[in-house]
C-alpha cells in the first residue's frame, strides 16, 4: 500500500512538473474589469491558475487585484491609464509615489510578480485627437526614472501599449512599412528611449477590426488556415493578416536602425458577439489557431521566427465597456462575465478551459414581456430605449446571438438585462404595465437570458448572515454543555 502510495505521489509531483515547465512560456490574457458585476479578484486568480495562466495584463493597479494576486506565482503587468499621462509626465514626484504605491509595495509586500508598468494604453488612437502625445514619452520618462531610483530598473520594464496603426504600409507588403508621418519622429524618439531601457515594443493587433471595418477583407486572411494566393514580399510568404501586420512593425523597426528591440502582441483576440463575424465558431478558430500556431508549434513570424510573446484579448467579458467602437466590445472574453468557458480552447496544456468555481448566482427569474401586453402601447419604445440605455443590448441585432428572436423576445430581452443589471430588484421590473417576472428561462438556442452573479455586497450580506448563524451555533453549544 504504502509503495502504491508513493508512486502516485511521484507520478503526480511529475505531472506537475510537466506542467509547470510547459506553461512557463504560456500566453497571457488581458484581466479588465469595467464590468457591472466583476468576479471577485480571488475566483478570478483562482481561474487562472486552474487555465494554467501565467501571465496577466492589467488596465490599472487596482490594490484588491494585486493582493489576490500575492504568492500566485502569476506574472504581471500593471497599467497607467491614459488619464494620470498628464499628471505623471509633469512631476517626477508623482511618478515615483506611483512606482512606490503600485509597485514597490506590491513586490516587497509578499510577492506580487509585477514585471511590466504599461504607461498609457493605445494614447495614439486617432480618435484621441492628439490628446496624449505631448505627454506619453515624459510619462513614460518619469516612471522609468522612478523604477531606477528605486533599484527596480533590472526587474520591472516599462512600455507603451499602442494601437498597431501607429505604423502602416504603403502596399500590402510588410516591407513597405513605417511609422505613421503624423508621429513618426514621437515614435523614434520612444522606440529609442525603449530600447535604450532594454524595455520591449507593445502593440495590439486585431484581425476581427480589419474585416469589421473593410467589408472586401478576405475573411479567411483574418484566420491561421493558409489563405491563398499569399502575398510574396521578396520571397517571404504572408498568408495571414497578423504575420504582415507584426512584420510591417518589424519593418518599420529596422529601417529606423532598430533590429533587436522584443515586441509583445499586448493584446490579441476575437468577440463572440455583437456583429455579425463575432461568434463563438470564428472565435474559437481565430484563438486557437494563434494559439497553435505561435504557441504550441512556435512558428513565429516570417520576419521573427520563434516564440511570440502575446496576451489573449481577454480572459473575461467586460458588459459595461463603452460600445462606441462597436457592439461586440462587450464580448471579448474567453470566459462569459461569470467565468463559464465559451468554447473549447486548448492554451498549450490542457485541451479545454476550466471554468471558474464558487460563483454565486441571483435566483433563477428573470424579467419579460407580459403576453398580455400590447406591442402598440406607447410605453413599449422609450422603455426599451431607457433599458437597452442602463443595461446590455448588444447582443440583439443583425448576425448576433439574439438577432432572431421577434419582437416580443426582443422587449424581453432588454427588459431583462435591465432587471439582471439591477440585481434582479423587483422594482427593476416595473415597466408600465408591461413586464412580469417569471422563473420560466426565456432563453432559445444561441439566444441566452442570463441570469446575473451575486456582486461583493451581496455576498457582504450572506457573509454577516453565515457568521451570525456560526455565533448562534456556538453560542448553543455552550448553552448545553453548561446544562449537562
Ligand atoms: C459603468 O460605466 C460608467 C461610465 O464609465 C460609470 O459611470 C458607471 O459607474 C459604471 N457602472 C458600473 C456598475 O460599474
Ligand atoms: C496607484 O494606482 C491607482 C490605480 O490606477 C491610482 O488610482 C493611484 O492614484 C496610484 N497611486 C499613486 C500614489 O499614484
Ligand atoms: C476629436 O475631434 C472630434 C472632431 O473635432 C470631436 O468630435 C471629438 O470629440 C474629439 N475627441 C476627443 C477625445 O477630444
Ligand atoms: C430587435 O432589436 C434589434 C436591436 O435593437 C434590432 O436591430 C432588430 O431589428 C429587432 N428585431 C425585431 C424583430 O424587432
Amino acid at each position: 500500500m504504502e509503495g502504491e502510495k508513493s508512486s502516485i505521489f511521484f507520478v503526480l509531483l511529475f505531472l506537475n512538473v510537466i506542467w509547470l515547465v510547459g506553461s512557463v512560456s504560456g500566453i497571457g490574457v488581458n484581466w479588465g474589469i469595467q464590468s457591472t458585476h466583476p468576479l471577485p479578484p480571488s475566483t478570478v486568480v483562482k481561474l487562472l491558475k486552474d487555465n494554467g495562466i501565467q501571465r496577466v495584463k492589467l488596465f490599472d493597479a487596482d490594490p484588491d487585484i494585486l493582493d489576490a494576486m500575492k504568492k500566485s506565482g502569476i506574472q504581471v503587468m500593471v497599467g497607467i491609464p491614459n488619464d494620470m499621462l498628464y499628471t505623471l509626465a509633469n512631476s517626477v514626484q508623482a511618478a515615483e509615489k506611483w512606482v512606490s504605491k503600485n509597485v514597490s509595495a506590491h513586490l516587497s509586500s509578499g510577492g506580487v510578480d509585477i514585471r511590466y508598468v504599461a504607461v498609457g494604453n493605445e494614447p495614439f488612437l486617432s480618435t484621441y485627437n492628439g490628446t496624449y502625445e505631448s505627454t506619453t514619452l515624459p510619462a513614460l520618462q518619469n516612471i522609468q526614472a522612478a523604477l531606477t531610483k528605486s533599484g527596480l530598473s533590472n526587474r520591472v520594464k516599462v512600455t507603451v501599449p499602442l494601437n498597431a496603426d501607429v505604423y502602416q504600409s504603403s502596399s500590402e507588403k510588410p516591407s513597405d512599412g513605417d511609422f505613421r508621418p503624423d508621429i513618426h519622429d514621437l515614435m523614434l524618439q520612444i522606440v529609442k528611449f525603449l530600447s535604450q531601457n532594454g524595455a520591449p515594443f507593445t502593440v495590439n493587433i486585431y484581425p476581427f477590426i480589419s474585416l469589421y471595418s473593410d467589408p472586401n477583407f478576405p475573411v479567411d486572411y483574418a484566420f491561421f488556415n493558409g489563405y491563398q494566393p499569399a502575398i510574396n514580399d521578396n520571397g517571404k510568404n504572408y498568408d495571414n493578416v497578423f504575420d504582415a501586420n507584426h512584420d510591417t512593425l518589424v519593418w518599420a523597426l529596422q529601417k529606423n536602425g532598430f533590429t533587436n528591440v522584443p515586441i509583445i502582441i499586448g493584446e490579441i483576440g476575437w468577440p463572440t458577439d455583437g456583429d455579425k463575424n463575432a461568434n463563438l465558431q470564428l472565435a474559437q478558430r481565430f484563438n486557437q489557431g494563434f494559439v497553435s500556431r505561435y504557441y504550441v508549434s512556435q512558428k513565429g513570424t516570417p520576419m521573427r521566427p520563434g516564440p511570440v510573446d502575446a496576451y489573449l484579448f481577454s480572459l473575461i467579458d467586460e458588459d459595461n465597456k463603452s460600445i462606441r467602437p462597436g457592439n461586440f466590445e462587450r464580448h471579448w472574453g474567453i470566459f462569459y462575465f461569470d467565468g463559464q468557458p465559451k468554447y473549447q480552447l486548448g492554451l498549450g496544456q490542457s485541451k479545454g478551459l476550466v471554468a471558474a468555481s464558487g460563483v454565486d448566482y441571483l435566483a433563477k427569474k428573470w424579467c419579460v414581456l407580459k403576453p398580455s401586453a400590447n406591442l402598440n402601447d406607447d410605453q413599449v419604445a422609450p422603455s426599451v430605449a431607457y433599458a437597452c440605455e442602463n443595461a446590455d443590448c448588444t447582443s440583439l441585432g443583425y448576425g448576433t446571438s439574439c438577432g432572431n428572436l421577434d419582437v416580443k423576445g426582443n422587449i424581453s430581452y432588454a427588459f431583462n438585462s435591465y432587471y439582471q443589471i439591477h440585481d434582479q430588484l423587483d422594482s427593476a421590473c416595473k415597466f408600465p404595465g408591461l413586464s412580469m417576472i417569471t422563473d420560466k428561462d426565456p432563453s432559445v438556442g444561441t439566444c441566452k437570458f442570463r441570469i446575473m452573479i451575486q456582486t461583493d455586497s451581496a455576498a457582504g450580506i450572506d457573509g454577516r448572515i453565515w457568521f451570525l448563524r456560526k455565533v448562534f451555533f456556538v453560542l448553543l453549544f455552550y448553552i448545553i454543555t453548561i446544562i449537562m
